[in-house]
């Protein structure tokens, strides 16, 4: 899928965007034993056993979709102040990449070209997004939820929301970030103010997507004029527990 200033003179950066559908009643111990020690350990904390099993196919899936970027690598992570997770050692490719969960779907954007965000949401029914809409979009943004009405609010609710999750998760503010002091247009996505971070519409690439009945959203922070594609392809949870060697 092309951003949109394809038409720059400036070669397009990629962005690859990795997703793995988590099946229910998945059988994780496999994928967790390829994790690390600390991997395991947030695994053990969770109450739920989906949400382990999602923990444990996001952080599956980022290891396979680095290795396939990167090549493989024994991959180290450590945590930029607000917890954004980067990768951790001179020795690793110069990669950026950021990760999201839900129940249903997992998400990995990796690049080479710049600071990442994605967010992956289920589309849910709208009780209660009223209210969530009036606090974290801009007047731009309520008027699109006002203009797409009925059947289109809950795929303009999370498309927005997602866009705007997987910008602040690019900058590593996440959700402490101003929500409504930026807005993004809609077809194709992007910025119509300055970023989360201050920074210029022309620094940006967006990428939004319908998939697995969910919403999925991509950010790229790249820097004036860097054009981004993003690519998009499924690894089947399958992949995400290759043989021991
Ligand atoms: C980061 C955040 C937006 C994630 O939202 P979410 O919808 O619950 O979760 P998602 O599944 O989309 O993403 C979670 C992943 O984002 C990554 N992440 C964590 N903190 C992040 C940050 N600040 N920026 C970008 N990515 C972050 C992690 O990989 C995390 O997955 P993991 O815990 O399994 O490693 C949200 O948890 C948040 O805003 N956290 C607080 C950050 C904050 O307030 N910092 C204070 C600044 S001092």
């Amino acid at each position: 899928m092309s951003a949109p200033h394809e038409k720059s003179a400036v070669p397009p950066e990629d962005v690859f965007v990795f997703w793995t559908a988590v099946p229910t009643d998945l059988d994780v111990s496999d994928i967790l034993s390829h994790l690390d020690a600390a991997d395991r350990l947030r695994a053990a904390r969770f109450h739920f056993a989906q949400d382990r099993a999602a923990f444990a196919v996001a952080h599956g899936l980022l290891r396979a979709g680095l290795d396939r970027v990167g090549g493989p690598h024994s991959w180290r992570f450590r945590q930029m102040p607000g917890g954004k997770p980067v990768l951790d050692g001179a020795h690793l490719p110069p990669l950026h990449f950021n990760l999201s969960h839900t129940r249903r779907l997992t998400a990995v954007a990796i690049s080479r070209a710049g600071p990442l965000g994605v967010d992956v949401e289920t589309i849910a029914g709208t009780r209660g997004h009223q209210d969530v809409a009036g606090l974290v979009f801009a007047p731009e943004e309520k008027a699109l939820l006002q203009a797409a009405g009925g059947d289109r609010w809950d795929d303009v609710f999370f498309t927005l929301w997602t866009l705007k999750e997987a910008a602040v998760k690019a900058t590593g503010q996440g959700l402490s970030a101003d929500l409504p002091a930026f807005a993004f247009a809609l077809d194709p996505p992007r910025l119509r103010t300055a970023g989360p971070d201050g920074s210029g519409e022309q620094d940006w690439s967006f990428h939004s997507s319908r998939v697995a009945g969910c919403r999925l959203a991509a950010a790229l922070r790249a820097g004036p004029g860097t054009p981004a594609v993003f690519h998009l392809s499924e690894i089947p949870v399958a992949a995400l527990s290759p043989a021991s060697p």
